[in-house]
């Protein structure tokens, strides 16, 4: 696994022929901890992924809850984005060619909702390791403008080690926890992570982000696939699951999972609830809580 570990992490950014990102970007990468924007598809396909979204919501309700995680293994659009090449040419030229999906995250903000995220870097409560080899890709929807409630980075911050961070289970914040870090924030030093449709931003696991409500006229949609290299372990529960969605996986870290078919059909939602049950043990270990809020 070290060995592994050093070559991706640490080779020449010249040296290795990469598909989608350029030396600079890995460099900015690895000083910064994050890569933006990226095009991984056209604004129509962006907005068709969008509208089979809706179709799902008009069908079966709101997503929301625990429907708001591991949500690929729900929805067919779902697992076109967490299987589409450009993103996985992008997320290999970083942690290499064999590639697990362990979560999505659906982020959506109705217009006018004061739903926002508190500054927190995702580490926190995930149980991977080692962790800076898990990839964040976020994929934009639609637009992700300050307006709409973008995401903020902080440059540079996943260098830190593990930053404490107090739960305080606000009602408008979107994290399991809504969690902060207990850190001072520079707002001059933040970066706005601005996308248009069919863009993503990548971030490292121990980036300090958060986003603010949105104050736009439309729905800001964006899915945040978290994916990890084979060598990675969870350490906070035995037999968590992962996804499998490029290359091969030596190691059996975790239980394979198995896509969807049709959208909510019978297996997926069998799937989504065994999974997720392994996952809300892992977010919220050591609370007094039982399940993912609304
Ligand atoms: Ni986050």
């Amino acid at each position: 696994m070290a060995a592994e570990r050093e070559e991706i992490m640490n080779a020449p950014t010249g040296a290795i022929a990469r598909k989608v990102l350029e030396s600079a970007h890995i460099e900015n990468w690895r000083r910064n901890g994050f890569h933006l924007p990226i095009r991984v598809m056209s604004e129509e396909d962006a907005a068709d992924l969008a509208r089979r979204m809706e179709a799902c919501e008009a069908a079966r309700g709101p997503i929301e809850g625990n429907d708001r995680h591991k949500t690929h293994l729900l929805y067919t659009w779902a697992d076109e984005i967490v299987r589409h090449p450009r993103i996985l040419d992008a997320v290999e030229d970083i942690i290499g060619p064999n590639i697990l999906c362990w979560t999505t995250n659906l982020f959506v903000k109705e217009a006018g909702s004061p739903a926002f995220v508190s500054w927190h870097q995702d580490s926190t409560y995930w149980g991977l390791y080692p962790d800076d080899a898990v990839v964040t890709a976020w994929v934009a929807l639609t637009p992700a403008t300050v307006e709409s409630g973008a995401m903020r980075f902080m440059p540079g911050s996943h260098h830190s080690d593990q930053i404490v961070h107090e739960d305080t289970y606000d009602a408008n914040n979107l994290l399991s926890r809504g969690q902060v870090a207990k850190v001072d924030i520079d707002e001059s030093a933040t970066v706005d992570v601005v996308l248009k449709p069919g863009e993503i931003s990548l971030h490292h696991i121990r980036m300090l982000h958060d986003s603010g409500p949105n104050m736009a006229g439309h729905r800001r949609i964006g899915l945040a696939v978290r994916y990890i290299p084979p060598y990675v372990k969870q350490t906070k529960i035995a037999g968590d699951s992962a996804l499998l969605v490029r290359g091969r996986d030596d190691y059996g870290h975790f239980h394979p999972e198995t896509s969807p078919r049709a959208d909510a059909d019978a297996a997926a939602v069998a799937e989504h609830a065994a999974a997720m049950d392994r996952q809300v043990a892992t977010y919220l270990q050591g609370t007094d809580k039982t399940k993912m809020r609304a």
